[in-house]
């Protein structure tokens, strides 16, 4: 019995999460109470920096020197996603300053884009000591927060940057050579996963098929409005 009510609680918990996460921040009124006016039910991204403040809900906070929340157009209609900070990102506290990052805001660039223009972040906020994948309770910890970034900017595209973004948002195990270049559906935006910049930088034989996935994004952006 008391299983069954934790597991209840639990699927309580996410399920409150989740509205959360897509902005609703208060349920309706019962009717038991009299009508008090509506609660600002527009989450902003200083409400989500400030719910995440100095945040300690996985080990990575003990290693690292920064929390690396996200920068750039809080309204941008292009989203990009890496999958978590680097050494100089960690320095600094902004995503992509690193080598990669240099080539990802030339990529931006290439697209008549500027970096204040979209938004860059990571699917987690914290570097992990010698730059080691994400783990899946530092994943856990950190999506809702990337989530309710999504849905505070609500980007008409995210592109996934290399395997573990596109594989974390897309729920998938399926390779990044497979997954890149279409669009799939995050909750009513459109995901475009594309290869890593640091993985260009070791094969730059693979910036065409980057390319490629850009010139999708334009179309898209360009043809949604
Ligand atoms: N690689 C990432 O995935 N994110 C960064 O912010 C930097 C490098």
């Amino acid at each position: 019995m008391d299983e069954r009510i934790n597991e209840l609680i639990s699927d309580l918990k996410t399920y409150l999460e989740y509205l959360k996460g897509i902005g609703i921040v208060s349920l309706p009124s019962s009717g038991m109470k009299p009508e008090q006016p509506p609660p600002s039910q527009v989450l902003t991204m200083i409400d989500v920096r400030k719910e995440l403040g100095d945040c300690k809900r996985c080990k990575l906070h003990r290693t690292r020197k920064t929390i690396v929340f996200g920068e750039g157009n809080e309204k941008a209609t292009l989203m990009f996603i890496g999958e978590g900070p680097g050494y100089d990102e960690d320095v600094q506290g902004k995503p992509f300053v690193g080598r990669a990052g240099q080539l990802l805001t030339k990529i931006i660039e290439s697209i008549h884009l500027s970096r204040e223009e979209v938004y860059i972040a990571n699917i987690i906020k914290c570097r992990p000591p010698q730059n080691r994948n994400p783990e899946p309770d530092e994943i856990e910890n950190c999506n809702p927060f990337l989530m309710k970034q999504i849905s505070v900017i609500r980007p008409k595209i995210i592109c996934a940057l290399g395997t573990f973004s596109a594989q974390t948002l897309l729920q998938t195990e399926t390779k990044i050579t497979a997954l890149r270049g279409k669009f799939y559906d995050l909750e009513g935006v459109k995901v475009i996963p594309t290869y890593h910049p640091a993985f260009l930088l070791r094969n730059p034989d693979k910036k065409r098929e980057v390319w490629e996935d850009m010139k999708k994004i334009v179309e898209l952006l360009n043809n949604s409005d």
